[in-house]
């Protein structure tokens, strides 16, 4: 069976662009695929400073995967601390690859842009990526759009070692929902955590309508389109003609026929995650940890005998 990779980093509360970009990619190729699931627990340090914080998201990551439908004891949920091999690939590829090409990297390229201090976590994010994937002999990588670039430098560091030592990496592929490769947000822009302008994929009924009543609305068409793209994400093109037709220029109206629809998909999974207990995800995590490091344990071996490092 080929070999399928992912990974979410625990930082803020997930919304309907992690679930619509990716996550829903998961459950769907789950069944084909020998799975990896991973919170990326260390590439949120180089934002998150706050233990409480991180401790909570980790948890939620992990239940989150569980809530969408991931099956624990078919594909492997781990956290990416629990196994110091992908930190250490890291430094070896650190040692391959060029400053001059991770300054090419989109995440650091914005970051400068912003006025931002970059710290080398972030500088170095696309090698600790490549690590997490290329540890596993992974195939195929879902992801939404703005992560492509970072599947790019995987296999780039998969052909640098190639090159250099042998054969030893697969070089993986992107898998992008090209429909909602970008999930656009209540202002319209990327439906992000650091915009302020996401819809949560876990919300109580109320904190969802409150997104949905924040949708900005374009007083000028008669069809709201932030709230058409967001709807179009729950409901055919067929469905959606004859909701807004019948409901043309009633932006309230509308949009509560959006929260319904948000509610009916998100409810069920909710309950799901509402039951799952911290216990129930540590236990989770430990058996994931482990089977995850009996595998990435053994590919740090070769790629140890073939630096040289082991005499
Ligand atoms: P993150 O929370 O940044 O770790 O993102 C987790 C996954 O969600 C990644 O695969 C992202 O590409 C995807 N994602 C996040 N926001 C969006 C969005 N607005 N549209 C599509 N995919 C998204
Ligand atoms: N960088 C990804 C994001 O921000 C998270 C991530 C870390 C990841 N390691 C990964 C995704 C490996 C896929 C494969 O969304």
């Amino acid at each position: 069976m080929q070999k399928l990779f992912s990974g979410i980093k625990p930082t803020g509360t997930l919304h309907l662009g992690n679930y619509f970009g990716a996550m829903r990619q998961f459950v769907e190729l789950a069944p084909r695929y020998d799975c990896m699931f991973m919170v990326a627990d260390y590439h949120s340090i180089n934002s998150l400073r706050d233990p409480g914080e991180l401790r909570a998201g980790i948890i939620d990551i992990a239940a989150a995967y569980v809530a969408i439908g991931i099956d624990p004891a078919q594909s492997i949920i781990f956290k990416q601390s629990d196994v110091p091999e992908h930190t250490e690939l890291t430094w070896v590829f650190n040692s391959l690859v060029s400053v001059s090409f991770l300054m090419q990297a989109h995440a650091y390229k914005d970051a400068v842009a912003n006025g931002k201090e970059a710290n080398m976590g972030l500088f170095d994010y696309p090698m600790l990526m490549a690590a997490d994937i290329l540890l596993y002999d992974t195939d195929i990588v879902p992801v939404g759009k703005d992560q492509q670039q970072h599947v790019e430098y995987a296999r780039e560091a998969a052909a640098k070692f190639n090159n250099t030592f042998g054969d030893t990496f697969k070089e993986p592929k992107e898998h992008i929902l090209e429909t909602v490769a970008v999930v656009p947000g209540t202002d319209g822009r990327k439906m992000s955590k650091s915009y302020g302008n996401t819809i949560p994929l876990f919300g109580t009924k109320d904190e969802i309508a409150k997104a949905v009543m924040s949708i900005v609305t374009d007083s000028k068409a008669e069809s709201p389109e932030n709230v058409y793209a967001i709807h179009s994400l729950f409901r055919s093109k067929d469905d959606l003609s004859i909701i807004y037709t019948e409901n043309k220029g009633k932006y309230k109206a509308l949009k509560e026929s959006l929260i319904e629809d948000i509610e009916a998909f998100a409810a069920p999974m909710r309950e799901v995650r509402e039951a799952i207990t911290d216990e129930d995800v540590r236990n989770i995590l430990r058996e994931g940890g482990e089977r995850a490091r009996a595998i990435a344990s053994k590919k740090m071996a070769e790629v140890r005998t073939k630096l040289g490092v082991t005499i």
